[in-house]
């Protein structure tokens, strides 16, 4: 395969910039070689293995034109990095290869699809950013684009479907036909989803549209997926410029499960929406099938509200979320961590019947690196119980249920944040037979929290140094708490 001087170049400063072992970062969390990252691209299986893609800008710690970033795994735990995938090379994507997804051949190939950024000068001079959907094609390391690109042009959109907003490609296969749903901007100028089909994987007709917005959620959606999942359809989406309301919906950009029916693919039908991710730090999700059947979701772990704070500290920047099992069941979708962590478990502690009010420290629970299931009981209803995590004298992240209410309030107002950066969340949680759970997973800087058995779940990047790593239970009238709390330090350094 000839190589580009783009790729070539950004494989290289990948090669000779890289360090792995950078105190902070993260043990079994998706992390750039060198540079920026943001969105999830192309997760999914290739040739038995699990393939990651992000949108990668490797020569600084900002976005910038947007290359293709590559790892593997076999369990969703410990990463390979591969060579830069694709970089801004061609005509159609010379201001950045956008997001997408992946899709393995019956003949044995990848494929790649993609946003194909670039810029042309209309009748009047004036200078537009194109948008449109992009091939390439390979063998799991090195990439070639297909020279019928772009594969589904501006010209493909239906009447009224913006040229400048029509992005991140999402491909699946049923039957002999390749499905590909597309985020655009309608002529409200609110989001659709657009369908397109294909009996080759390169040639493709508009279906139709899935959804669209029509001014009830948000502008522009970004980064959609699309799947079955028990007896419903789901369709991802991340809308930007939301109004807040209530702890459902914040203002600006959410990533949404839409949960519904189509038969056919095309003219959806909303049944119900729920917030995906309740925490601070968590967008453009997306979703592949493992062999054995289960739907798997990873995210970029970041906002755009708050992805610049801190860039300067190592010479790489962001993360990604770990992957999550999805499960649909009572039209209700619900989300645990890969399995496959399991396997790295180091010492295990665990407590019963612990009686929880004052502040305190329980013997051997503490660290950066874990996976922590704490239960809840026996609550008063006008009590609030509350756990701080990643501390030390001068820091603290507070994970609080308040009974009162019913709420879960993260707050890292006291994690070394120096910034006006979003500090506290507030979302709703329910006591299920009089007991609350609470599954922690914490790697370095990031906390996942999965709230009965999954129901809710939110994320946080945490600022404080890793030494910080202290947890301590309080509630301001008796608790019982029963814990098991899993070390994931020894066996993933
Ligand atoms: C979402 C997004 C995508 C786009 C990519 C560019 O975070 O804005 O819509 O393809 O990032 O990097």
């Amino acid at each position: 395969m000839k190589m580009s001087e783009k790729l070539v170049r950004a494989r290289e400063y990948e090669k000779s910039n890289i360090v792995e072992t950078i105190d902070g970062r993260p043990l079994f969390h998706v992390t750039g070689a060198v540079g920026w990252i943001n969105d999830p691209n192309g997760f999914g299986m290739y040739k038995g293995e699990y393939h990651l893609f992000y949108q990668y800008h490797p020569y600084s710690n900002q976005w910038g034109p947007m290359h293709w970033g590559h790892v593997k795994s076999d369990d969703f735990v410990k990463w390979t990095r591969l060579p830069v995938a694709m970089a801004p090379d061609e005509k159609y994507d010379s201001v950045g290869c956008f997001s997408g997804s992946s899709l393995e051949l019956s003949d044995g190939r990848h494929l790649l699809i993609y946003t194909g950024v670039s810029k042309r000068v209309d009748a009047e001079g004036k200078e537009h950013e194109y948008q449109q959907q992009c091939v390439a094609i390979g063998d799991g390391v090195d990439y070639e684009k297909v020279a019928c690109n772009p594969v589904i042009s501006t010209e493909m959109l239906p009447p009224g479907g913006n040229t400048t907003d029509f992005r991140d490609p999402k491909i699946w296969k049923e039957g002999n036909c390749y499905y590909v749903a597309v985020a655009n901007r309608a002529a409200d100028g609110c989001g659709q989803i657009l369908l397109y089909e294909s009996e080759d994987a390169v040639s493709y007709r508009l279906k139709g549209v899935v959804d669209q917005s029509a001014g009830q959620l948000g502008r522009m959606w970004e980064c959609p997926d699309y799947f079955a999942l028990g007896d419903k359809k789901i369709l991802i989406i991340s809308p930007q410029e939301m109004t807040g309301d209530g702890m459902e919906i914040h203002p600006g950009n959410n990533s949404l499960f839409v949960v519904g029916e189509a038969p056919d693919w095309i003219d959806f039908k909303r049944e119900s929406m729920q917030q995906i991710d309740y925490g601070m730090d968590f967008y453009a999700p997306q979703t592949m099938r493992t062999a054995d059947g289960r739907r798997m979701m990873i995210a970029w772990m970041q906002s755009w509200d708050t992805c610049h704070y801190a860039s300067n500290e190592y010479n790489y920047y962001g993360e990604m979320t770990f992957p999550r099992e999805l499960i649909c069941e009572n039209g209700e979708v619900r989300q645990q961590p890969a399995r496959e962590i399991e396997k790295y478990y180091g010492d295990r502690v665990e407590y019963k019947g612990v009686e929880i009010k004052d502040e305190i420290s329980l013997l051997d629970v503490e660290g950066r690196a874990f996976d922590m299931t704490v239960c809840v009981s026996d609550m008063k209803s006008d009590s609030v119980f509350e756990i701080k995590l990643a501390k030390d004298d001068e820091h603290e992240v507070s994970v609080e249920f308040d009974c009162r209410k019913h709420i879960i309030k993260l707050n890292r107002t006291r994690d070394g944040i120096t910034a006006d950066i979003l500090a506290m969340r507030e979302f709703p949680a329910e006591l299920i037979n009089g007991r609350l759970k609470l599954r922690l997973l914490m790697d370095r800087h990031s906390l996942e929290l999965f709230v009965n058995e999954g129901r809710r779940v939110a994320t946080m990047k945490i600022f404080a140094p890793v030494e910080a790593a202290g947890i301590t239970f309080s509630a301001t009238k008796p608790v019982v708490l029963e814990l098991v709390k899993y070390d994931l330090e020894e066996k993933l350094k």
